[in-house]
């Protein structure tokens, strides 16, 4: 795969994650540890009693943090990123965990995680918010096609509704890189047919950039998935 990815961004994650310990003086500023909102939001859903044996899938994983969390709980985990400095961290971090596995792929390339089977819980903290609006379908339709029936899906994403974020406009392209917000409602209508279980809004998750995050908890019941007619290639 080319290092720099027109339709992921790879070369700023490069940057990020080259210097991995110094990110957040850079300017990327999102935590070392998982996220409070997804902790909470699994903790208040009890996902974590259920999680021994069970399979997460942590899409575009970064440096890992979330794996970490995830295979403490029990979960055998697989992350995908498409920045091989970020699936080169992880492979050093988790080298002797056998529970954990990493896939380096782009996830906007359709059946990037076919293979892989079906997953009980599927986490997104912001990555639907880094991909640009024509491959975003394409990206959800691989992770629908990855849930269980009756599994969980985990967003977290720039809130839109705080007036501060990227000027007062709902997304920003600037050196290379994009970003997009949503609202809590922006987020259940393209995640449609999923349905809302819980979730937490605003949460001020990069201190360093003075971010907001909205976090929704998604599950399957009886939905069917997006048609192939919503599919993007
Ligand atoms: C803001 S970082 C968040 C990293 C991680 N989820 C965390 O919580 O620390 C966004 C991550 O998404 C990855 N990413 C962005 N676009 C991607 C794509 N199309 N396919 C796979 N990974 C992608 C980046 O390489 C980066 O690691």
């Amino acid at each position: 795969m080319r290092n720099t990815c027109s339709r992921c961004e790879t070369n700023i994650y490069r940057i990020a994650y080259e210097n991995n310990s110094q990110r957040r003086l850079n300017g990327f500023g999102w935590d070392y540890s998982a996220s409070k909102s997804v902790v909470d939001i699994i903790r208040a859903n009890n996902l974590s009693d259920r999680a021994k044996d069970k399979r997460a899938l942590d899409l575009g994983c970064g440096d890992g943090r979330h794996i970490d969390y995830l295979r403490r709980l029990g979960f055998k985990v697989f992350g995908i990123d498409s920045c091989k400095e970020a699936i080169r961290l992880c492979r050093d971090r988790f080298r002797d965990d056998a529970n954990v596995s990493l896939k380096l792929a782009d996830l906007t390339v359709r059946d990037s995680i076919s293979a892989l089977g079906l997953f009980d819980l599927i986490l997104d903290w912001s990555v639907l918010d880094h991909i640009r609006k024509k491959h975003q379908k394409a990206y959800l339709n691989n992770a629908f096609n990855a849930l269980k029936h009756g599994g969980f899906f985990i967003l977290s994403e720039f809130d839109r509704s705080y007036p501060g974020l990227f000027k007062g406009k709902n997304y920003r392209a600037k050196n290379g890189s994009y970003s997009c917000a949503f609202t809590i409602n922006d987020l259940i209508k393209l995640l449609k047919p999923l349905e809302l279980v819980d979730f937490k809004e605003g949460a001020l998750e990069d201190e360093i950039n003075n971010y907001r995050f909205n976090t929704v908890l998604m599950s399957i019941h009886n939905a069917s998935y997006l048609s192939t007619n919503d599919q993007v290639n």
